[in-house]
């Protein structure tokens, strides 16, 4: 019995042994599957682009195919097997394989298996019935086999998703924009609850601040969109703590694409609200100083990372948390290069919650109005600026995961098209190549206001020209025009 149990694992090692496929194999096949994929989507099937995606994913396909006999790709939870081997997600690509994961699940899909070689005309039939397949339809995989089948494909299998409970039910999650107003709105509540608990020295409750934030890292982790557009709008009214919760979420939305596990973002969702809780402690009127701050000035606010610390410390109900709010709310001026604040007298490493929590804290506060300045600095200017500071003033990595995230056109911009359209740049793409080309909702006027038109995708072509149909031309300032972005965006 023992010796059968023995030879089994022995045939199953040998068998995962025998698939070798390269790093490049493996980043490859997502990407050229995903493309052809999102090619199906925007053009014919005549297409001379369509040619070219299907060959770019057979010159991957067929030496493994050749190779290893099959190809079985399958979606577990939040990750892309290729026979049975993990395929390890960058963080570079991860957006692309998020994409990925999620184009296919949403249609049903689990798994994709092809069991031959297959021919250019079969797997670009295969892509385009797969790209048709209506989202939310849990038997679509029955379907494709029988279309498939009825085409003389039979290289190609398709198995439904597996849902695991906690991930069925966040899907089957009606609304996902009210969900993730309703976190917004309800972490708000919870900093200014905070905020007074201190003041009036009262016990916190970590327990809905863990739970608040744990339902952000779920609204993230299922269309990080939602949170991210809600992030974006400007109030002048609350800057604190709106800004505390708008760092919470740029925080956990990067966590989540560098692959951070997901109880840890809650706890960096946590540190990001919790940050500038020093700053409770600074009088009103230095922090909301309209005229140009004095030395004087500037060495109080310069204190808050330690008075924060030190409340934090005071506050014996975080627990196992409390190191990791330490870390950011210390660490969250103190740059990359340590050259900021407080000065250190001995050199530290940064950890990287402190990193984080540090760009989230520096992107939001320049995108967003202060008392002292009208308007908001272009968001462009802003990442051009982190750019510039990667690796003095932040981690290069980090910024390069940022701007990917936040997109050169991020959520609530005001555009104008070359057809002389004005728009809400709506949805930011996943894929960075197509950083430029957001999806907009086009604004038109009548009486007397700017109203919500219909919504454009830029990756658009036209059929008879085969360019793009619509680009931008230009950043637009909403005040100008007097437009409410945030109107549109909730
Ligand atoms: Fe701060
Ligand atoms: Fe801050």
């Amino acid at each position: 019995m023992v010796k059968m149990a023995e030879d089994k694992r022995v045939e199953v090692s040998s068998l995962l042994d025998q698939s070798i496929l390269s790093e490049y194999e493996k980043i490859e096949i997502v990407l050229r599957l995903y493309r052809l994929l999102k090619g199906a989507t925007l053009y014919e099937r005549n297409n001379i682009l369509i040619e070219r995606l299907t060959l770019d994913c057979l010159q991957i396909i067929t030496p493994i195919l050749q190779r290893e006999g099959q190809l079985f790709l399958k979606i577990v939870r939040d990750g892309i097997f290729f026979n049975n081997v993990r395929i390890p997600i960058k963080a570079d690509r991860y957006a692309i394989f998020k994409n990925f994961i999620q184009e296919i699940s949403q249609k049903g899909i689990g798994s994709i298996e092809i069991l031959n070689e297959i021919s250019a005309e079969h797997l670009r039939e295969f892509i385009f019935l797969l790209a048709q397949a209506d989202a939310h339809k849990e038997d679509n995989y029955l379907y494709l086999n029988q279309q498939l089948a009825q085409r003389g494909i039979n290289e190609v299998k398709t198995d439904k998703i597996e849902f695991f409970k906690d991930e069925y039910l966040s899907m089957v999650a009606k609304n996902h924009k009210e969900f993730a107003k309703e976190v917004y709105f309800k972490s708000l509540n919870l900093v200014r609850e905070v905020a007074e608990g201190i003041k009036n020295q009262k016990v916190i409750n970590i327990r809905k601040a863990k739970h608040l934030m744990q339902s952000a890292v779920n609204s993230i982790m299922q269309d990080e969109s939602a949170l991210l557009a809600l992030a974006s709008i400007k109030n002048y009214d609350e800057y604190t703590f709106n800004h505390s919760v708008n760092v919470a979420i740029y925080a956990i939305a990067l966590g989540q694409r560098i692959g951070i596990p997901k109880k840890d973002l809650g706890h960096l969702g946590i540190a990001g609200l919790f940050h500038d809780i020093g700053k409770l402690k600074i009088p009103l009127e230095i922090l909301n100083k309209k005229e140009k701050l004095s030395a004087e000035d500037w060495g109080i606010i310069r204190a808050h990372p330690v008075i924060g610390t030190e409340i934090i410390i005071q506050m014996k109900e975080w627990g196992e948390l409390s190191t990791r709010l330490i870390s950011a709310t210390f660490e969250h001026h103190l740059k990359y290069d340590l050259s900021g604040y407080p000065k250190l007298s001995r050199k530290k490493n940064l950890t990287l919650f402190g990193k984080i929590v540090a760009l989230a804290d520096f992107y939001d506060a320049l995108v967003r109005p202060r008392v002292y300045r009208k308007f908001p600095y272009v968001s462009e200017k802003i990442l051009g600026f982190m750019l510039e500071r990667a690796g003095k003033d932040f981690s290069p990595a980090l910024v390069k995961v940022f701007i990917n995230m936040i997109g050169i056109y991020p959520l609530g911009t005001l555009v104008l098209l070359n057809t002389n359209e004005m728009g809400i740049v709506w949805q930011t793409q996943e894929d960075p190549d197509l950083i430029d080309r957001p999806k907009v909702c086009l604004l038109y006027y009548s009486g007397g206001e700017y109203r919500k038109g219909k919504e454009v995708d830029l990756r658009e072509i036209d059929p008879e020209t085969g360019h793009f149909k619509r680009w931008i031309v230009k950043t637009l300032d909403p005040n100008e025009y007097n437009i409410n972005v945030a109107e549109f965006l909730i």
